[in-house]
């Protein structure tokens, strides 16, 4: 995806430079050239020798270098980039760029590009709440700078919550959207396309719970495909072990009803994409304490019906979304099933998922598989697409929606 660019990646002195190693491979393996600076903080958390070997090319991190300035300029290499990236912007790095300053090759490179700049910040959780550096954020945004990341988890410090440096992929998808989507049309620019992905757990007990083996790629890529086409979009999704996709707002939920309420709350959407695998069921009462096995009778689990939220948002009379799109796994009478639930759900699409076919959804091995292959059941009838992956299941569903959405108001 990325063959033919080249992205000038500037790393910054953090504890999460170490995953900028891994950054590098995964643009060489997308067919990136990657050129480095290291600031001299850096060189403390990984070495320049490493990041030379990873890039296959020199490594840059002192502005005064006799024999650099006459190989390459500072400007030059600041211009011969498609992209700059920072990884990890920590605090210093994002404060600097905010004033322009220009005491290291790092910043003076980043203020005399031309080029657009992405930055993954990481630093300790006090760091990035803290008013200064959300003054820099703002400024910076303000300055046309993209962001992947922060998120949400343990710090190397210790400490809990957002700071942590986007995973490597993450940022290499953000790289690829920065580069492979200049110039592409935005079909969706100026709309809201609300997307909800992955399956939720439903409590039986503190530890235990109902589940099922949804992965969120379907509605993942959904929602990267949306918003490569313009929208601004807001991902509902349950537990997943998959990043979400660069420039999407996440609101991650666990339960059901969790994600009902997150959609309400998410509302006015243009387009709404229901593409969880929503549990039907959940236990009618969930134990205080975990459930201790006895001498006696295995404990019975009563269960209860959980709501339908696409049935629900396509019902709704007021602010329900122009186009309401839902997902349905057949393995038999597919477009006589997906016809019915198109009525019984009130929604505009249906996306049918042929899962006896091997290869795609569930019975191809595990829900999970790459590949899907997807009938549109609307009230126009059937239309079937080959097989084919479900990154181009959702660039196609995208534009087929903005198709079918060209003449809104
Ligand atoms: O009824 P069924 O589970 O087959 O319908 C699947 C479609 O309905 C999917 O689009 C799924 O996201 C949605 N759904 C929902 N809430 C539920 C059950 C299913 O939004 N409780």
């Amino acid at each position: 995806m990325l063959h033919g660019k080249t992205i000038l990646l500037i790393i910054g002195g953090g504890i999460a430079a170490y995953k900028s190693l891994e950054l590098i491979r995964e643009l060489k393996k997308r067919g990136a050239g990657v050129r480095c600076i290291l600031t001299k903080a850096a060189t403390q958390f990984v070495t320049p020798l490493s990041v030379a070997a990873l890039s296959g090319e020199k490594v840059y991190d002192d502005l005064f270098s006799l024999t650099d300035e006459v190989e390459m300029g500072h400007i030059q290499l600041s211009r011969s980039a498609d992209l700059l990236v920072v990884a990890p912007a920590t605090a210093d790095l994002m404060a600097r760029m905010a004033q322009g300053q220009a005491g290291d090759l790092a910043a003076t490179t980043l203020l005399a590009t031309d080029k657009r700049v992405l930055i993954a910040p990481a630093m300790n959780v006090r760091m990035w709440n803290h008013p200064a550096t959300q003054r820099n954020l703002a400024v910076l945004k303000g300055d046309g700078v993209s962001m992947v990341g922060p998120n949400e988890g343990d710090m190397a410090c210790g400490e809990y919550g957002p700071g942590r440096m986007a995973e490597p992929a993450e940022i290499a998808a953000a790289i690829e959207a920065e580069l492979v989507g200049q110039g592409a049309p935005k079909p969706l620019a100026g709309r809201h396309v609300l997307v909800t992905s992955g399956p939720t757990h439903e409590p039986i007990d503190p530890v235990r719970y109902i589940a099922n083996r949804s992965s969120g790629k379907q509605g993942h890529a959904i929602a990267a495909a949306a918003a490569a086409a313009g929208a601004r979009v807001t991902l509902v999704s349950g537990p997943v072990a998959i990043p979400a996709p660069a420039g999407v707002t996440l609101v991650p939920v666990e339960t059901a009803r969790q994600m009902l309420s997150a959609v309400e709350a998410a509302l006015p959407a243009d387009i709404a994409i229901f593409a969880a695998a929503v549990a039907d069921w959940r236990a009618a009462s969930e134990a205080g304490g975990k459930i201790k096995k006895g001498s006696g009778a295995a404990p019975a689990l009563s269960l209860v019906e959980n709501p339908d939220i696409l049935a629900t948002i396509a019902r709704r009379g007021s602010g329900r979304p122009a186009l309401v799109v839902g997902f349905a796994a057949e393995t038999e009478k597919l477009a006589e099933h997906a016809t019915a639930k198109l009525a019984r759900k009130g929604c505009d699409l249906i996306v049918a998922n042929d899962v006896s076919l091997s290869g795609s959804g569930i019975a191809g091995g595990v829900m999970g598989s790459e590949a899907n292959a997807v009938h549109l059941v609307s009230s126009s009838g059937v239309v079937s697409w080959p097989v084919m992956s479900k990154d181009e299941v959702a660039a196609r569903l995208i534009a087929h929606l903005a198709a079918l959405g060209a003449d809104w108001t």
